[in-house]
C-alpha cells in the first residue's frame, strides 16, 4: 500500500494510475476507522480500479477546540486495517501539508448550510468544503465516496462539485449501524457506558416514527412522541442528554416540514454525556 503525505505527490501518483486507464476512487475520512468507513471502501473497490483513502483530522471544520483535541486518532491501526482490506493508497497529510500557516483563503458556503449542523456549528461546512476541495484537487478525476449518515454533508458536497465543476462523481453509501441500531461513528468510542446504553433510542425512535408517519399527516405529534422516548431512555440509563435538533425535514433542502411528504427524513443531533452524535433516516422507503 502506497503512503503519501504531499498533495502534489498524490496527484502525480493518481495521474499515473489514470494514465494506465484505471478508474480512481477516493474515500475521505478523519480516521478512527470503523465498519462505516470500511463500507465506503468496499463500495469504492467495487466501482473503481484503484482506491485511495485519506485520513486527515481537519482543524478547519471543528468549531470547538476541545472537540478537535479529543477527536480519536489511531493512524497506525487505521493504516494496517486499510492495507488488510486491499486499499491501494493512503493519503496521510500533516496539518501543514494541507493548510499552510497562515491560512489566507477558504470556501464560503451558503444555502443549505444555514440549517441543522451549519446552524449549530458555525463555520463547520466552510471547513468541510475547503478541505474536501483540497482533497479533490489532490486526487484529480475520481469517484468520491461519502456516507449518508452525514446527510447534510452529502448535500453540501453535491453543491461544491456542481458549483466548482470538480471532475468527480459522488457515490453516497447507506449508513452502517450496530445491531442495536446506533449509527457507527468515530465518536462512539468516547461514549460513557450510560451514554452507550441510551443512544440507540435515537434509531428506535426513528423506527417508531416511521411506523406512525402517514403521507400528508402532521409531523409534530410524531416528533413529540419520538422526543419523549429518547428523553426517557436517557433518564433510565442515567446519561445526560441535550438534543440540538430533532426534526422531520425535506431531504432536498432540509427545511422542516409540518406534514409528511414523500422525501421527508428524520434528523437528530444530540449530545450524550457531552459526546455529540448525529443520525438521519428516510421516513418512507
Ligand atoms: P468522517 O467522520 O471520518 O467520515 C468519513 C466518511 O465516512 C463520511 O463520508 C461519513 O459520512 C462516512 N461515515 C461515517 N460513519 C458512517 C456510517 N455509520 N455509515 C456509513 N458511512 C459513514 O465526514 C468526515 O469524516 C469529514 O467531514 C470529511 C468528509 C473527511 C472532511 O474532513
Amino acid at each position: 500500500m502506497l503512503r503519501v503525505n504531499d498533495p502534489l505527490e498524490l496527484f502525480a501518483r493518481t495521474e499515473e494510475f489514470r494514465g494506465r486507464g484505471a478508474r480512481v476512487g477516493l474515500v475521505p475520512t478523519m480516521g478512527a476507522l470503523h465498519e462505516g468507513h470500511f463500507k465506503l471502501v468496499e463500495e469504492a473497490k467495487r466501482l473503481c480500479d484503484v482506491v485511495c483513502v485519506s485520513i486527515f483530522v481537519n482543524p478547519l471544520q471543528f468549531n470547538n477546540i476541545t472537540d478537535f483535541d479529543r477527536y480519536p486518532r489511531d493512524v497506525e491501526a487505521d493504516a494496517a486495517a486499510l492495507e488488510a482490506i486491499g486499499v491501494d493508497a493512503v493519503f496521510l497529510p500533516r496539518v501543514e501539508d494541507i493548510h499552510p500557516s497562515p491560512v489566507n483563503m477558504h470556501i464560503s458556503t451558503a444555502g443549505i448550510v444555514e440549517r441543522q449542523e451549519g446552524a449549530h456549528r458555525p463555520g463547520h461546512f466552510d471547513g468541510v468544503a475547503t478541505v474536501v476541495s483540497k482533497l479533490f484537487i489532490a486526487a484529480g478525476r475520481a469517484s468520491v465516496f461519502f456516507g449518508e449518515k452525514d446527510y447534510q454533508q452529502t448535500r453540501v458536497i453535491a453543491d461544491l462539485i456542481r458549483e466548482f465543476h470538480f471532475p468527480v462523481e459522488m457515490v453516497v453509501v447507506p449508513t452502517v449501524r450496530e445491531v442495536d441500531g446506533l449509527a457507527l461513528s468515530s465518536r462512539n468510542r468516547l461514549l460513557t457506558s450510560a451514554a452507550r446504553k441510551a443512544a440507540p433510542a435515537m434509531y428506535r425512535a426513528f423506527r417508531t416514527g416511521r411506523s406512525r408517519a402517514v403521507p400528508g399527516s402532521a409531523t409534530a405529534p410524531v416528533i413529540d412522541g419520538m422526543r419523549g422516548a429518547i428523553e426517557s431512555a436517557a433518564r433510565e440509563a442515567g446519561a445526560e442528554l441535550a438534543i440540538d435538533y430533532l426534526e422531520a425535514a425535506s431531504g432536498v433542502d432540509l427545511r422542516p416540514v409540518e406534514r409528511f411528504e414523500a422525501d421527508t427524513r428524520f434528523f437528530i443531533a444530540a449530545s450524550y454525556d457531552g459526546v455529540r452524535l448525529i443520525d438521519n433516516v428516510a421516513v418512507f422507503e
